[in-house]
């Protein structure tokens, strides 16, 4: 399976940042063997899709409605409307600071692909859920109630992201890392059936340049959704060189 290696830029990036996305472009454009894609701000998606049409731009939440009264809030359509390809759903991030259930996200991930969009499915444990032993059975119930188990594999890939691993610098082991994908993976083919062998299952949490090849070696580990080190062309490169040697 080709490595999907994702940015994810949150909430950083103006106009003044298209050089550095006009970089990565760049970088992504010599990595044949590897997709590559930039989840942006929603204010950077039409124009970087504009001037860069080599990167796959991505959008980072939706709204799990079409239109309609909900201020502030973008839909699926509108990310496909301004040539985003994907969106991210359920992050940590949004899960905490905007209250998110699983059920939500499942909404999101339905409008994403009943868009057209792929969608980038995050589940992930919180550490004091690891350290009392039940990281797994967070996660896999996440994933139970997160991705609609009726619309196939098409155009979905699901992203592990411990939350405690996210921008702190810290990672799990390896032997972590493998029995939470495998277990993952398992899960999958239980809900959506011999296809599940082909939806890619990222690993995100401080990914970087340093511990990429070791992290994107690990079985069941189809690519990365990188939150720092993808916001710039010198970090992310050697993340992209790492999966297009896998
Ligand atoms: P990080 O973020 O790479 O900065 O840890 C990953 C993410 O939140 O997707």
């Amino acid at each position: 399976m080709r490595k999907l290696i994702v940015g994810n830029w949150k909430m950083n990036g103006t106009l003044a940042d298209l050089e550095a996305i006009g970089n990565i472009a760049d970088v992504a454009e010599g990595m044949e063997a590897v997709d590559c894609g930039l989840c942006l701000p929603a204010t950077l998606i039409g124009v970087a899709v504009a001037q860069f049409p080599i990167l796959a731009i991505g959008g980072q939440d939706c709204h799990m409605n079409e239109s309609g009264a909900h201020t502030g809030c973008v839909s699926a359509g509108m990310l496909k409307d301004v040539g985003a390809t994907m969106t991210i759903v359920g992050h940590s991030e949004r899960r905490a600071d905007q209250g998110e259930s699983n059920a939500d996200v499942n909404g999101k991930a339905r409008a994403t692909r009943a868009a057209g969009l792929d969608v980038i499915i995050c589940v992930g444990e919180t550490e004091a859920e690891r350290d009392a032993g039940k990281a797994e059975e967070v996660v896999l119930g996440q994933i139970e109630a997160s991705v609609p188990g009726d619309l196939g594999t098409d155009g979905i890939s699901v992203a592990y992201e411990p939350v405690w691993a996210i921008g702190t610098g810290r990672v799990p082991s390896s032997d972590d890392v493998r029995a939470m994908h495998a277990a993952i993976r398992s899960k999958l083919t239980a809900m959506l059936g011999d296809a599940a062998s082909g939806v890619r299952i990222l690993y995100g949490g401080s990914m970087n340049g340093g511990n990429a090849d070791e992290l994107l070696a690990i079985d069941n580990v189809d690519g990365g959704l990188i939150g720092g080190a993808s916001l710039s062309a010198e970090k992310f490169a050697p993340i992209l060189q790492a999966a297009s040697t896998k």
